[in-house]
């Protein structure tokens, strides 16, 4: 999708009539230098607009606004205008991770974001596989589809656990105050790793996107595969927040000893 593809030239959009009638306003210190990671922390429903515009607010949620909006060919001005209009909204659906203790985000991420996987990817595993077989001869990318998930469903699984049982424990210990400088700096090095492991997730999140046409199912298709889409899509949304909360806001709160 493209909005009035222009590079970006207004630095602060601060100061709009929308955002200046507001009180509390959570766009007065919003730049389109503000990365989409902090844009997202500061106010988790802003994702929605993020999704629907295709952009990646967790694995790319270091890069500023103006940067992506630069790279996908939109105005930051309007992106800016939805994300006010979106905070007069208040969504009670979406978490406030930033507002969490980090063992309260651990086993939140636990029950809302693994526990999904947990009970998502052996449906979906059986939609793949199954559509392939049966439709991937007059939509050969749906024979693509179930290869990238038959990597991209273990791989994930494996780092569920490893967050599970390596991190998550680590990350408890330091909420409770037990552990300094050197347990944060060996942390620091595993979730390294986890946070390269996002990448890869979400470039197979983005391949997803890219071989269904934005999860747009033919004319033609039955139910079994309108619901492998719907269900894709469903992964893709859960997947961007899951990724968000750990990489925008439990690892840096539990590195910085907040
Ligand atoms: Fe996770
Ligand atoms: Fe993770």
């Amino acid at each position: 999708m493209r909005l009035f593809p222009r590079p970006p030239t207004a630095r602060v959009i601060a100061g709009t009539p929308a955002a200046s009638a507001m009180a509390p306003d959570p766009m007065s210190n919003v730049t389109i230098e503000t990365t989409v990671g902090e844009l997202v922390r500061a106010a988790p429903v802003r994702a929605r607009v993020f999704e629907k515009l295709g952009i990646d607010f967790c694995c790319g949620g270091k890069k500023p606004l103006a940067e992506v909006c630069q790279a996908k060919g939109l105005d930051p001005a309007t992106v800016l205008a939805m994300l006010t209009a979106l905070d007069t909204t208040p969504d009670a659906g979406l978490i406030d991770a930033d507002a969490m203790g980090l063992t309260e985000l651990c086993e939140h991420i636990e029950s809302a974001h693994h526990g999904y996987l947990r009970e998502e990817l052996p449906r979906l595993d059986f939609m793949t596989r199954k559509v392939a077989a049966v439709h991937g001869a007059d939509e050969p990318r749906l024979v693509r589809i179930r290869e990238i998930f038959t990597k991209f469903a273990p791989e994930l699984v494996a780092h569920m656990i490893d967050e599970e049982d390596m991190i998550f424990p680590r990350i408890r210990q330091l909420d409770g105050g037990k552990g300094g400088v050197e347990e944060r700096e060996s942390l620091r090095t595993s979730i390294e790793k986890l946070e390269h492991e996002h990448e890869q997730a979400g470039d197979a999140l983005a391949r997803f996107r890219e071989l269904t046409d934005g999860y747009t199912p033919p004319e033609w298709a039955c139910n079994t595969f309108r619901a492998l889409y719907d269900g894709l899509a469903r992964l893709e949304r859960n997947m961007h927040q899951h990724v968000h909360k750990e990489n925008n806001v439990l690892f840096p709160r539990a590195l910085a000893g907040a």
